[in-house]
């Protein structure tokens, strides 16, 4: 199968320096009000980028719950999974929103560590119910015989917090991305899209710069 013929052109909109917000959380916050209102399914949907102890990547996506300047970008996980081998190893990530009807992406750069008990309780209280017997119920990220013995376990669980109260497991929390870049990416007519960067520098100011697409 090739796809050679499989191409669109990008003309929906266009990204100037002086349509920038001088603070990357702002523009961040401008674009995701943007592709929320254009009721894109799962416009909060990265795909997280790691790198394992041995410098071998993976990807995956997660769902971003909660940003802002002071707290990083905050999403949860099984603190078992491959993802949070990698991360707790090495701090770093990478993630990527692709909002394809506004023909826009957004690359973030940085630091990521666990946050609290006490938030990701916060979180973890507020799901539904079948959500937390969910993150009791996955070991996620280890191979598992079959579908039957996830079922199993789920009914094991229901049957075991059939009171309604499911605590936080200790397994299971959320990260923080403490961004070091943020790159926004507008698609523009014969691949001459256009692209900005905003690096972080020593002083805590944000550097914009335009990159070549
Ligand atoms: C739309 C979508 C949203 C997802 N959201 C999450 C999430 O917020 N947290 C999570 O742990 N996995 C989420 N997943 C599942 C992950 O993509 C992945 O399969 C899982 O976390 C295991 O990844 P790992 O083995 O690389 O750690 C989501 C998958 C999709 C397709």
């Amino acid at each position: 199968m090739d796809l050679f013929d499989r191409r669109k052109e990008y003309a929906r909109g266009r990204l100037e320096r002086e349509d920038l917000n001088p603070c990357p959380y702002a523009q961040f916050e401008n674009w995701m009000q943007q592709a929320e209102s254009c009721e894109l399914e799962e416009p909060n949907a990265m795909c997280l980028a790691t790198v394992d102890a041995s410098g071998h990547p993976s990807t995956r996506i997660v769902l971003l719950k909660q940003f802002s300047k002071s707290n990083g970008l905050v999403f949860f996980t099984n603190y078992e999974s491959c993802k949070a081998k990698a991360m707790d190893a090495t701090g770093k990530v990478a993630a990527n929103f692709l909002w394809l009807p506004l023909q826009r992406q957004i690359n973030i750069t940085g630091t990521v560590a666990r946050i609290s008990s006490a938030q990701s309780l916060k979180y973890f209280l507020s799901r539904p119910l079948a959500n937390r017997l969910g993150a009791w119920t996955s070991p996620q990220s280890k191979v598992i015989s079959s579908r039957q013995l996830l079922e199993s376990k789920w009914h094991e669980m229901k049957r075991k917090f059939s009171n309604g109260s499911v605590p936080l497991p200790d397994f299971w929390g959320g990260y923080a991305i403490q961004p070091k870049s943020f790159e926004f990416w507008q698609g523009r007519p014969s691949r001459l899209h256009d692209r900005f960067i905003y690096r972080l520098q020593e002083n805590s100011n944000w550097l914009i710069e335009r990159l070549a697409p």
